[in-house]
């Protein structure tokens, strides 16, 4: 049987965790985000695991909490922009359930993660650069592993959520 969670995928800045509390309240299904599952297993926030540890120690982190997930009861399942890097995490999301990718324009999405400064990733010398090749790089990944996409460029969170919405019979039926 498919399973009835709402994966969303995509990269940094494309609004995921923001949308997924939205949408976890709305339909009142728990919400799981593979980033505060490993924050919170290893009681470090992402940052100080990626500089005390380095990036493959979060991504086998990461891989073991997407693995513990399960697909079996409606949930929202926010994952972390890299999710897509390792095959077996594509063929997990795949039997998580119905999987949207939140996506946005580049410009857009540089915008919105220079408001913070806390993405481990970006941290190099020149960001738009390196946003540049990471945004090359996973776009197919994202597109491929996707039921549906979402262009977020020009919608706020709510909106975004409305149009989650409307592709959910799989989670709320
Ligand atoms: C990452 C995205 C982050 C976080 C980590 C690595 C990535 O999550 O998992 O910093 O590789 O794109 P968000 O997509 O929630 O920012």
């Amino acid at each position: 049987m498919a399973g009835r969670a709402l994966v969303l995928i995509g990269f940094m800045g494309s609004g995921k965790s923001s949308v997924g509390r939205l949408v976890s309240e709305r339909l009142s299904v728990p919400r799981f985000d593979t980033d505060e599952l490993v924050s919170a297993q290893m009681r470090l926030s992402i940052s100080e695991i990626f500089s005390r540890f380095g990036e493959e120690h979060f991504r086998d982190a990461e891989s073991e909490a997407l693995a513990a997930l399960s697909g079996t009861e409606a949930s929202v399942i926010v994952t972390g922009g890299g999710i897509v890097l390792r095959p077996a995490n594509v063929e997990r999301c795949k039997t998580l359930g119905t999987i949207a990718f939140l996506t946005a324009d580049e410009e857009t999405i540089f915008r919105r993660v220079s408001r913070r400064s806390s993405r481990p990733l970006l941290q190099t010398e020149n960001p738009r650069t390196t946003l540049s090749e990471l945004f090359q790089q996973r776009e197919p990944l994202y597109r491929a592993l996707a039921d549906f996409e979402i262009d977020t460029t020009s919608l706020d969170h709510s909106a975004v959520a409305d149009a989650l919405m409307a592709h959910l019979s799989p989670v709320t039926s």
